[in-house]
């Protein structure tokens, strides 16, 4: 029987070189790349006592911290944010010599600008965004800009392509798309995502239930078929996996 045997990968030079050029994105992909990271325990689950921090490894946190080096946008569902707790992207001390600029800028994903998000995001301007739907109150845009709060607003029509478009706006060519379920599911089925950067925590959460990776709101279903294009383990026993939208098997 056929076996593979995988790469593992720790935290010296030559394991984050590695991991580097594991997560590079597929060539000839469209540009902007949009490239959704998630961590999923083995039964699916996409949290531990709401928040998937609660999942993470050591592995992933490099892996997390690398695929936001190599960006230069980073998308985020504004629920995701709060939950978890995301400010602006901070350089991550295993990545530097990698990424010669700035972090990236991080928007936030949002159809209302409620008050604890304004208040998430007060202040920091450019380097932890809104992008709000085209329909939110022009006056409640206005007051969260008083308050330092960048705000995009996304073209009208399907909401996959106006993400898209917004990327394109900010002159993005690779985009770290971090979640949560509830936007993943959409803007895969929209077509709006390349590729899925998926860590598999070594683990079963027992009693999970009802918490998939792709969560729709209205139960509409897709199929949308990858191919597995890079995986490796690390030290803690996690697998690390990249896989690629397949269009051609659509
Ligand atoms: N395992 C993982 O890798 C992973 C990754 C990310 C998050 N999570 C977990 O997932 C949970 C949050 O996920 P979630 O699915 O509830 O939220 P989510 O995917 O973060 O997305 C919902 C957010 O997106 C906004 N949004 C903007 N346009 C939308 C649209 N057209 N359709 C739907 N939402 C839209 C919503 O805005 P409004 O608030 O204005 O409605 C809401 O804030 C948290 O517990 C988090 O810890 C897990």
């Amino acid at each position: 029987m056929p076996s593979t045997r995988l790469t593992e990968l720790g935290s010296d030079p030559a394991s984050l070189a590695a991991m580097w050029s594991a997560l590079a994105p597929e060539p000839g992909g469209r540009t902007p790349t949009i490239r959704a990271v998630m961590i999923a325990s083995l039964d699916g689950s996409t949290t531990v006592d709401g928040r998937s921090g609660g999942l993470g490894t050591p592995t992933d946190q490099f892996l997390f911290h690398a695929m936001r080096a190599r960006a230069d946008l980073v998308i985020v569902g504004a629920a995701t944010a709060l939950t978890e707790g995301y400010g602006p992207a901070q350089p991550h001390e295993a990545w530097r010599a990698y990424r010669g600029t700035p972090p990236p800028p991080v928007v936030l994903l949002a159809r209302t600008l409620s008050d604890q998000l304004v208040e998430h995001c007060a202040g920091h301007g450019d380097a932890l965004a809104v992008a709000v739907t085209p329909d939110v109150d022009r006056d409640r845009i206005a007051e969260a800009e008083r308050r330092g709060v960048r705000v995009h607003v996304l073209d009208p029509g399907p909401y996959g392509a106006a993400v898209r478009a917004l990327a394109t706006r900010l002159g993005a060519e690779e985009v770290d798309f971090e979640g949560g379920p509830r936007l993943l599911a959409r803007l895969l089925a929209e077509d709006a995502v390349d590729e899925l950067v998926l860590s598999l925590a070594p683990e079963v959460i027992v009693g999970a239930h009802g918490d998939p990776l792709v969560r729709t709101e209205d139960g509409a279903t897709a199929r949308v078929p990858l191919r597995v294009s890079d995986a490796f383990t690390g030290p803690d026993g996690g697998l690390y996996t990249r896989w690629v939208v397949d269009r051609d098997g659509r």
